[in-house]
């Protein structure tokens, strides 16, 4: 008989003979059996009678086990399930000590979220990360629905890059060098024409530099891939190795950016409404009972749906830099020095100051775009008042900045001075150069960081949580 996953058993009309397989999650006064097999967040009930199975195999029953069930699906006697199977017949898989079981977080009481993390091959198993491991499932198939439904191609860029697309120097050098007998030049530099590429690389931090290329062919490309930033930087919102989204339009400028990374967030935030229905509800379930032991100014005000369907349904509030800057000197806390940070025109938002604005303020997704050209990249357009480019960053309640994205400078001899005043090589970027000597045109796009999406939409609050294997600075285990 072939087996069925338990979404569907659950799904079933009871009356027919049904194979499943799974985990057991709970076994309770020896006739019980809760299992999961990590289709849906909900177990099926398996009832037993202890008289009619070989004891050996009852005795094998426990905690973390997986089993292979054969018998009648029943309308449930009980209450919380439809549909539960009576068994006919058992199979033990893989037993799991139940002293071993003790020791791990398999065993059914709190845990906290750092022990979880410790234990990277049983954090799948719990409710709360198999939710949170099927809805970024389901965020990343709606990203690639939304731009296949939109006439993006996809595009892989290289992991492996010669360029620093951000220019903030914070990346992982790759090389097959002996480092502990590295060949020299006579300066006594390292020779990296003796590295494996004949010149220095490292783990990309943007696909964006390579993107424009496809773009300023295919018109409208994204790419979706890992990301690596050396930032020293252990906050609940950052990760060495990421996952970015970045869109890249020909023929745009910053008012279709704004407006494509609008409804590109709303669809795929409707997307987990719609298709994470169960996930969802167990997530607000535990922010509500987690929120009960807060302090009430650190309650959430909207309850998780709530908040995925405001922003689904409002528009994001869209401000210049400059009106930001306004806003905050005639805040509240800024009056009365409640920023660590400074306020003034040219200085880079920090992300109390998103917050405030985004939380506070105007209590909604905020668009905050044409930034001072000193605190952006060089590939940002420059804007007519020579001061601003045509920048844009997305900022969303409890995460702040969630995409930034910009329009392009297109325009060949502005970039030539541009990356001058960022000293950086031309010979390095011939090939970025290029693309404005061969029919140059306005273009524009985004990064979206996947990880504060998924951030968004489960309620969890460090980014740790959302990544199956997270990489932050003395910490690669797994
Ligand atoms: O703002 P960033 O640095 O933009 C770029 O890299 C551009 N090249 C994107 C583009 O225009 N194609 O990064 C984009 C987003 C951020 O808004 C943030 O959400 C996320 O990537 N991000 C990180 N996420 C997790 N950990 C980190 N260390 C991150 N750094 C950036
Ligand atoms: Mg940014």
């Amino acid at each position: 008989m072939e087996r069925i996953k338990i979404k569907y058993a659950l799904e079933q009309e009871a009356g027919s003979k049904i194979k499943v397989k799974g985990w057991v999650r709970a076994f309770r006064s020896n006739r019980f059996i809760a299992l999961n097999d990590g289709s849906t967040i909900n177990n099926i009930q398996i009832v037993i009678d202890t008289n009619q199975l070989e004891k050996t195999i009852v005795d094998q029953i426990s905690i973390g086990a997986s089993i292979s069930v054969t018998g009648d699906l029943v309308e449930s006697q009980g209450k919380g399930q439809k549909v539960e199977i009576i068994a006919q017949q058992i199979e033990i898989l893989g037993i799991a000590n139940p002293e071993d079981v003790q020791k791990t977080i398999l065993q059914p009481k709190k845990h906290s979220l750092e022990l979880l993390r410790e234990q990277a091959h049983l954090r799948f198993r719990t409710n709360l990360f198999g939710a949170i491991f099927r809805i970024r499932h389901a965020m990343s198939f709606a990203i690639h629905q939304y731009f296949n439904n939109n006439d993006f191609f996809y595009l892989h860029t290289p992991i492996i890059t010669g360029s620093d697309a951000e220019g903030a120097g914070e990346m992982f050098r790759v090389t097959n060098l002996q480092l502990d007998n590295l060949p020299k030049t006579e300066e006594g530099n390292i020779d990296v024409s003796q590295d494996f590429f004949g010149k220095e690389t490292n783990l990309t931090v943007s696909g964006q530099l390579e993107a424009e290329l496809g773009a300023m062919a295919l018109g409208q490309v994204y790419t979706f891939g890992p990301t690596f930033r050396a930032e020293n930087s252990n906050t609940s919102r950052h990760l060495a190795e990421f996952w970015m989204v970045e869109p890249e339009v020909a023929f745009a400028d910053l008012n279709d950016d704004m407006k494509l990374s609008e409804d590109f967030m709303k669809y795929v935030i409707q997307y987990a409404l719609n298709n994470c229905k169960d996930d969802l509800a167990f997530l607000q379930q535990r922010e509500i009972n987690e929120d009960k032991q807060k302090p009430q100014a650190q309650r959430n005000e909207l309850n998780l749906i709530e908040r995925l369907e405001f922003v689904v349904s409002n528009d994001f509030e869209r401000i210049t830099y400059t009106e930001a800057i306004d806003i905050l000197k005639r805040s509240k806390p800024y009056k009365k020095k409640k920023f660590k940070f400074p306020v003034d025109w040219g200085v880079d938002l920090a992300s109390e100051h998103e917050r405030f604005l985004v939380e506070k303020h105007f209590k909604k997704p905020v668009i905050i775009y044409d930034y001072p050209k000193e605190i952006k990249a060089f590939y940002m357009r420059n804007n007519d008042d020579n001061k601003t480019v045509a920048a844009m960053d997305v900022l969303f309640p409890g995460i702040g900045e969630i995409i930034g994205g910009s329009q392009r400078e297109e325009r060949l001899d502005v970039l030539k001075e541009k990356i001058k005043d960022f000293n950086i090589e031309e010979e390095h970027i011939w090939w970025y150069l290029d693309t404005r000597k061969f029919g140059t045109a306005p273009h524009a796009g985004f990064g979206l960081g996947f990880e504060r999406l998924i951030m968004f939409v489960t309620g969890m609050s460090n980014i740790k949580d959302v990544i199956p294997f997270p990489r932050t600075p003395k910490n690669a285990e797994f």
